[in-house]
């Protein structure tokens, strides 16, 4: 075993490990934590001594506990566990379970106990991975139960702990947890999971830029005339409705998720490929967001709420309608934004974002619109608008398409949009894995690349907090747009171009040119 201690500083392995989820009960864990961990049971990833506790504040035994997670497999990992019953039963021989009720402090106690146990009896060194997979009011409680018991302390194996997002509810918040959480743990065992960054497709967006020779050299406010990021849900709020009010989309999906995909798209290379170097470039995108002041929100920012709308004769419920939200409620559903970052690289191109929720489709996408040609010679005979674009579709249909002008055959010189399109689903292995079992893998090795950084989460806080702290000022000056279900939001969201040709694109299923 101790021999075994002494390898815990070497990087890029799967040491044996112990992993605690704490709200191993809740809807996350059996949704996606616990059908993650499976999956990369059957890929063979995980190492050969490893176990998975569940922490959870319900009594129960460990029978019962493996029972109630088969079931969470038979749901929620479906093909995996029905076409591997023998694996599924050997995958559930490493799984164990531990009453903790967060708030209770002895609980903490007797888990150490547990987990001495447990590690003397597999033969497993105290390499503990720690998943807060419980409300966030919680994570300071949690974090400090376990300093209280030593269940932090690195003598008998690494210690880290996974934290999902909100990471705070604003600025001064997020500040305020990390120096709790920081007092028992240091920047390097705190691991923040924004599962976008986990998106194989979000990663190919570095490698796109970084490996090829033709994309960087026009990566630049010389040849980009703008960047929309977009993350369309088709889905409402639906049962979240009681965490969503008090968030709304600029918490929920702008300063987490579409900040770190803009973070990706904007960053310089990195001089060489490992975690600081890419988070350390990563950072200084979200470091030069050119602030918003409260007098510039209306023409930079619009925020929209879906109402009640008969789509294809059945009615969709209004926001307001939703269970746990107040029949007033002002929260917004539906973010667009024009965001400026203050570098060389992009001086004053806009980057616009938008996210919502009730629209037409799903889709997620990054999209580079070129300059046009300095001078147009075919101006006259285009069929389509002439546009250049790069679209890196992040789902469905994950791929990279390239939108250009081309000559329609016949007489003359037509122009014609067309698409040429890289599509994942085209490879031999098209098997794309789920966010949580790369970003899972990654913590259990040791890589932080995909996780978010304090000074990362600090700069997108900062960025955001002004505006939400206008909204709720200003609340009566800055309009909250209503939109129909099954729209792409208000129509206001278009004025941001701020130029009457121009509006957002509407993305298809399959991408393809406009
Ligand atoms: C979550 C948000 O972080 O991301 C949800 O809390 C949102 O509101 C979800 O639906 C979107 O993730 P994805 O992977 O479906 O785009």
């Amino acid at each position: 075993m101790e021999e075994e201690i002494k390898k815990t500083a070497k990087k890029n392995t799967v040491e044996n490990q112990i992993l605690v989820i704490f709200g191993s009960n809740g809807d996350l864990a059996k949704r996606k934590l616990l059908p993650a961990i499976f999956q990369l049971y059957l890929d063979n990833l995980l190492p050969e001594r490893f176990a998975v506790v569940g922490a959870g504040s319900q009594e129960k035994t460990e029978e019962i506990n493996r029972e109630d997670v088969r079931n969470s497999m038979l749901e929620f990992a479906k093909a995996g566990a029905a076409e591997n019953p023998q694996k599924l039963e050997e995958f559930l021989a490493h799984v164990y379970y531990q009453k903790v009720g967060n708030q209770t402090e002895e609980d903490f106690g007797k888990l150490k106990k547990y987990i001495d146990k447990l590690s003397r009896k597999l033969d497993v060194p105290q390499n503990i991975i720690y998943y807060f997979s419980i409300p966030p009011f919680l994570y300071e409680v949690v974090a400090a139960h376990l300093v209280k018991y030593g269940l932090n302390t690195e003598e008998n194996g690494w210690k880290r702990i996974i934290v999902e997002k909100p990471f705070g509810y604003s600025y001064d918040t997020a500040i305020d947890l990390d120096k709790k959480l920081r007092s028992g743990f240091n920047e390097d065992q705190i691991y923040r999971i924004d599962h976008y960054l986990g998106k194989e497709t979000v990663q190919n967006i570095m490698v796109t830029r970084f490996s090829n020779g033709f994309f960087e050299p026009i990566w630049n406010r010389k040849y980009v005339d703008r960047v929309e990021i977009t993350a369309a849900e088709k889905i409402g709020v639906g049962d979240r409705g009681g965490y969503y009010d008090t968030s709304g989309a600029m918490r929920d999906m702008i300063q987490n998720h579409l900040l770190q995909v803009l973070a990706v798209v904007a960053m310089e290379p990195p001089a060489i490929f490992d975690s600081e170097s890419i988070r350390n470039e990563s950072v200084k995108v979200l470091q030069a967001l050119r602030p918003i002041k409260s007098n510039e929100i209306n023409e930079n920012v619009v925020r929209g709420q879906y109402i009640e709308t008969l789509v294809d004769e059945t009615i969709q419920k209004g926001y307001r309608q939703e269970k746990g939200v107040a029949p007033s409620s002002k929260t917004e559903t539906f973010v667009a934004m024009r965001v400026f970052v203050d570098n060389w690289r992009w001086g004053d191109v806009p980057f616009y974002i938008r996210t919502g929720k009730q629209l037409p489709d799903r889709v997620t996408e990054v999209v580079i619109h070129l300059k046009p040609a300095p001078h147009q010679l075919f101006k006259q005979r285009c069929v389509a608008q002439s546009t250049n674009m790069i679209i890196l579709r992040i789902h469905p249909d994950a791929g990279v398409a390239v939108d250009f002008g081309m000559k329609i055959p016949g007489a003359g010189y037509k122009v014609q949009n067309v698409n040429m399109a890289f599509h994942y689903s085209d490879l031999a292995s098209n098997k794309i894995s789920e966010a949580y079992e790369r970003l899972l893998l990654d913590c259990m090795i040791g890589d932080s690349t995909l996780y978010a950084r304090a000074d990362a989460v600090k700069a997108s806080w900062k960025f955001v907090d002004p505006i939400l702290q206008a909204w709720k000022s200003h609340n009566s000056e800055i309009p909250l747009y209503f939109y129909e279900c099954n729209t792409w939001g208000p129509k206001e969201a278009n004025a941001l171009f701020g130029n009457k040709e121009l509006k957002w694109r509407a993305p298809f299923k399959k991408f393809k040119t406009e």
